[in-house]
């Protein structure tokens, strides 16, 4: 049985303090959680994080890296300077790095190559926007964005990532895609999963969905066989919200002992 994962993606909010109390109220929050949980805090609050979720259950990773090891590269991190901190996970291919900062598809697999090499769990993330939905390419698109960003991986560092689908018109919309919309997309990702890896690895590979999830939905989106839990952006930065996401979304690991 696959544990779901919920991860929250902070985006460019929070300072050192805010980090802080956002992550010790989630820890306190989910003493014993029944599903993985981690947050993406903001390079900056990364050690804030790691220091408040230390011993806890809930693990931390980066909202993106690059693919270098050092080197003259003004403004980015390398991978190795996340997992010296503790981190478990990095965020890859968000819709935001590819659309706002012109990240392609190679470049993204650059970075997928270098986190496993580091150790780290690639979460890459995949997603059509309306206009390619609206022209029935959404399935063209996520297997585009698949094929190539996994590139080059043998099945066996493919079973070490999690993929995330992330309907652009959904991310921070407040508009989600239906439990249906999802699950198809979904389904149609784990067949490819099957093809480039095995069937054995399409079966333990964690398939997140994202883009304005809420307490409110979290349930119904998890419940579909093939949802294995969540990526949340706006509601992770409320503690409430992302612990009643967390919770809501245990019903493939078993009940939250909360
Ligand atoms: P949202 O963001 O939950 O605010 O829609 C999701 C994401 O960007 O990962």
């Amino acid at each position: 049985m696959r544990t779901p994962i919920v991860m929250g993606n902070w985006k460019m909010h929070g300072g050192v303090s805010e980090a802080r109390a956002l992550a010790t109220a989630i820890r306190d929050g989910l003493k014993r959680p029944r599903v993985e949980v981690a947050v993406c805090p903001p390079f900056t609050a990364l050690g804030a994080v790691a220091e408040g979720l230390a011993g806890s259950p809930i693990g931390w990773g980066g909202q993106n890296c690059h693919w270098e090891e050092k080197g003259a590269f003004t403004g980015e991190i390398a991978p190795s300077m996340l997992t010296e901190l503790g981190c478990r996970y990095v965020l890859l291919g968000h819709s935001e790095r590819r659309h706002l900062f012109r990240e392609t598809d190679e470049d993204i697999n650059r970075k997928v190559t270098a986190a496993l090499r580091h150790q780290l769990i690639p979460v890459l993330c995949l997603g059509e926007t309306e206009e390619e939905r609206r022209q029935g390419l959404t399935f063209t698109v996520v297997e585009g964005q698949l094929r190539t960003g996994w590139a080059g991986l043998g099945a066996e560092e493919i079973a070490r990532t999690v993929l995330a689908y992330e309907p652009v018109w959904a991310i921070g919309t407040g508009v989600t895609a239906t439990p249906a919309q999802a699950a198809e997309v979904h389904g149609y990702l784990r067949g490819l999963v099957s093809e480039l890896a095995s069937k054995e690895i399409a079966q333990s590979l964690r398939i997140l969905y994202g883009g304005s999830v809420k307490p409110e939905n979290a349930a119904e989106l998890t419940q579909e066989p093939d949802i294995d839990g969540s990526l949340v952006g706006s509601a992770s930065l409320q503690p409430q919200s992302f612990i009643t996401i967390a919770k809501k979304s245990a019903s493939k690991g078993g009940s939250s002992k909360e």
